[in-house]
């Protein structure tokens, strides 16, 4: 992985709310083809580190880069803003976001929220887009849900209509915000195993979760978050079979008995 071309590069974040300073130097790299898995307890900064590489959130210091484009910002903090609106929503455009909270669009169906960004914000030509979505959803396994709307489906079929959503816009990297903590085990594994599916393709991911035994199985790189640092980072071997740090020991111990 390391000879393949980094497209997620974060360097040296540091983010604050108010006097709460949740990420302190947080350096992270996704190459392509790589799977990083972001595991740390509640609090850690796990979600806000996700939300600073498109910019959902703006880092007072520390530089994003994907596909080796710097996302420009300006402005001293706490008013650092991003210089471009349009290089952001270009940069958007090609990040396919999962939430916890599936976040679909209630008032389009299946078919309409996985078709609306291409079509409107990636303006691409509507016959394509529309083979596109649908390939995606016989994907994730959903193809007879595509003309229901988001209130019809379980929540195992909503969020793999998400992961559909997601990438449809052809992402450069999948970014998962603990995609399956909102669901009953038997709806987690269907969704479990869309994102074992992407991992095999050989797409970038980076993947926030609880789930050691999906993190030890997929990532390629394992990386501890603790009080807004790296506490420590490895190969899910090196992370879960040998931890080094008493922290991250602790943090194991304590997910082995949930
Ligand atoms: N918009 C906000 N305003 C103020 N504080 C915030 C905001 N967002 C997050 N925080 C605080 O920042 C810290 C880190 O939050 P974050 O959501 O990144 O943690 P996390 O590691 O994702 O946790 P979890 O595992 O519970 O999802 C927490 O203390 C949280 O309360
Ligand atoms: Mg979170």
């Amino acid at each position: 992985m390391q000879n393949a071309a980094p497209v997620v590069e974060i360097d040296n974040l540091h983010k604050s709310y108010g006097p709460l300073e949740v990420l302190k130097g947080v350096s992270l790299t996704a190459h392509e083809g790589e799977v990083v898995a972001l595991i740390g307890s509640s609090g850690s900064g796990k979600s806000t580190l996700l939300r600073c590489i498109n910019m959902l959130e703006v880092p007072e210091q520390g530089s994003v880069k994907i596909g080796g484009e710097a996302i420009r910002l300006s402005g001293k903090p706490p008013n650092r803003h991003p210089a471009d609106e349009g290089q952001i929503r270009r940069i958007r455009s090609e990040l396919g976001m999962v939430f916890q909270q599936f976040n679909l669009w209630s008032h389009m169906s299946v078919l309409g929220n996985v078709m609306e960004a291409p079509l409107h914000v990636q303006k691409r030509d509507k016959v394509e887009v529309e083979a596109a979505a649908l390939e995606m959803l016989g994907k994730v396994g959903i193809l007879d849900k595509a003309a229901n709307y988001p209130s019809q489906l379980s929540g195992g079929q909503q969020q793999r209509a998400a992961i559909a959503r997601a990438l449809c816009i052809n992402p450069r990297v999948m970014l998962f915000d603990e995609p399956t903590s909102a669901l009953d085990p038997e709806l987690e594994v269907e969704v479990v195993r869309v994102i074992r599916l992407l991992a095999e393709e050989g797409r970038t991911m980076i993947l926030v979760t609880h789930d050691m035994d999906l993190a030890r199985t997929i990532a390629h790189k394992v990386v501890f978050l603790h009080l807004g640092k790296i506490e420590e980072e490895g190969t899910p071997a090196e992370v879960f079979d040998a931890p080094k740090s008493r922290r991250l020991q602790q943090f194991l111990r304590a997910a082995d008995h949930t």
